[in-house]
């Protein structure tokens, strides 16, 4: 279930959003949000992939020889935007095991908001695959546009974003660059506060995984 919004689309599955609003509520344990990011990948990640080509592929069951459908072209990949982007990760490969990965190492400059690169690792070969970039929030839009202008330059062109929550302020910004790449997010909140947090959003993404502040 989704509603789309151009290149927005809202996953409103009823269990996406249960799980998102105990994911939201501070007084959701560290275990608790991090297994919960993982069951709504699980629910994200079948949405976003719903639209995948299939193809025939021959197979002997132990009865009879078949054609059965089998996901057709590359391998996907999936890229984390670190280090929240792992959370969601995690939840994806459990449903795309043999999927690729790339890690995009990106933090915020407390003054500027700006992304500061600090790390890349991807597959060599990206042209023509799949990239499902995962971060849980679409705060200003500049970390999502900065991995996906260096995933771009590596020759990836078949680019979807996945987030959790998303603000009116990253969306706009992020579909003014990147308006090739549709957006996957579970909810669009209110506004960003001074210090580029999502409102009401569930605070910093990070530290409720890994218990840092
Ligand atoms: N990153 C977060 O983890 N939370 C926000 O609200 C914004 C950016």
């Amino acid at each position: 279930m989704s509603k789309s919004a151009g290149p927005v689309t809202v996953l409103d599955h009823p269990l996406i959003q249960h799980k998102l609003t105990i994911m939201r509520n501070k007084e959701t344990s560290i275990a608790g949000f991090r297994r919960l990011l993982r069951e709504i990948a699980h629910l994200m990640c079948y949405e976003v992939t719903r639209d995948l080509e299939l193809e025939s592929i021959p197979i002997e069951t132990p009865m009879a020889a078949m054609d059965s459908p089998a996901i057709k072209g590359k391998k996907l990949v999936f890229a984390s935007i670190l280090r929240a982007g792992n959370g969601l990760l995690d939840g994806m490969l459990d449903l795309v095991p043999a999927a690729r990965v790339a890690h995009i190492g990106l933090y915020r400059d407390h003054e500027t908001l700006e992304p500061v690169e600090y790390y890349f690792k991807a597959p060599a070969d990206l042209e023509n695959r799949l990239i499902i970039v995962v971060d849980p929030m679409l705060a200003t839009g500049n970390s999502a546009t900065a991995a996906i202008e260096k995933l771009k330059e590596r020759g990836a062109n078949n680019i979807r974003f996945l987030c959790l929550l998303a603000a009116p302020e990253g969306i706009k910004n992020f579909t003014e660059s990147q308006p090739d790449v549709p957006i996957f997010t579970a909810a669009i909140d209110s506004h960003l506060n001074e210090k580029g947090y999502i409102v009401p959003g569930l605070g910093d993404a990070g530290d409720r995984m890994y218990g840092t502040k």
